[in-house]
């Protein structure tokens, strides 16, 4: 049985006062449950939380990494930078910044590539649309997604991989998948990657979580699907009581 990984996206929120206590607050939940905690802020305050997150067994995760390893990137920043921040886990191909920031699928390769060169851990989003869901295209689209987004590195290199599967209809939006589509959905996508790899490297390295409206309403009854290895939270972890009440759920 693998350890529950719940991991928090706070995307472009909260100001330094309000990071510096919520890191400070993940920090001492980190002690007391089981679940690996992922802590995923915006870049500006990667340093305060690899402080504050530091011997809490917590880990600190960015938003996004550059495809490059060095170089005239204004604005970006490289595999590199994360790790000196103390970044154990790298957020990728999220479906906002493939909707609003072009992240196609030949992108999202070169960087799930570049942070495995870098023994970092993408948590690889994938996710279809309201049109594919009502097509029914829902399962060749992910395992479509899985394939692309892993074109470029063979199974030796996947020591450590996150997989979650965040519908696009169900994010920010407070409409959950029901867990008929969670389960059916992400046991699709397990037994893809069971086909695409030897079982025991989808058993001890790959975490496949669900996120999308997850909150402390919901939590329960997702994390309780076996095929559900943690969840990718949003909204519900800028909120540290919603927050605590999901990842202490079973
Ligand atoms: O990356 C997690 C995020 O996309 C889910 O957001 O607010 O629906 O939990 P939310």
């Amino acid at each position: 049985m693998k350890n529950k990984l719940i991991a928090a996206n706070w995307k472009m929120n909260l100001d330094s006062e309000q990071s510096e206590q919520l890191f400070e607050q993940c920090a001492e939940l980190a002690k007391c449950i089981s679940p690996t905690l992922v802590i995923c802020p915006p870049a500006t305050y990667l340093q305060t939380g690899n402080k504050r997150l530091a011997n809490s067994g917590a880990f600190l995760g960015a938003q996004n990494v550059n495809q490059n390893r060095a170089g005239a990137f204004t604005g970006e920043l490289s595999a590199n930078m994360l790790k000196d921040c103390g970044c154990k886990y790298v957020i990728v191909g999220h479906s906002e910044r493939r909707a609003q920031f072009g992240e196609n699928d030949e992108l999202v390769a070169e960087k799930v590539k570049i942070l495995l060169d870098n023994h970092l851990i993408p948590i690889l989003c994938i996710g279809e649309s309201e049109t594919q869901r009502h097509l029914g295209l829902t399962d060749s689209f992910v395992t479509y997604q899985i394939d692309s987004a892993l074109a470029l590195v063979d199974e030796s290199q996947i020591h450590k991989l996150v997989i979650a599967y965040e519908p696009i209809w169900a994010i920010g939006t407070n409409k959950t998948a029901s867990i008929t589509h969670i389960e059916q959905t992400m046991s699709t996508i397990v037994k893809h990657l069971i086909n695409k790899y030897q079982q025991n490297v989808v058993d001890k390295s790959i975490h496949v979580l669900y996120g999308g409206s997850v909150s402390d309403k919901n939590c329960e009854a997702i994390l309780s699907l076996d095929v559900v290895d943690g969840c990718l939270v949003g909204g519900a972890s800028l909120d540290f009581n919603k927050f605590e009440k999901i990842c202490r759920a079973n």
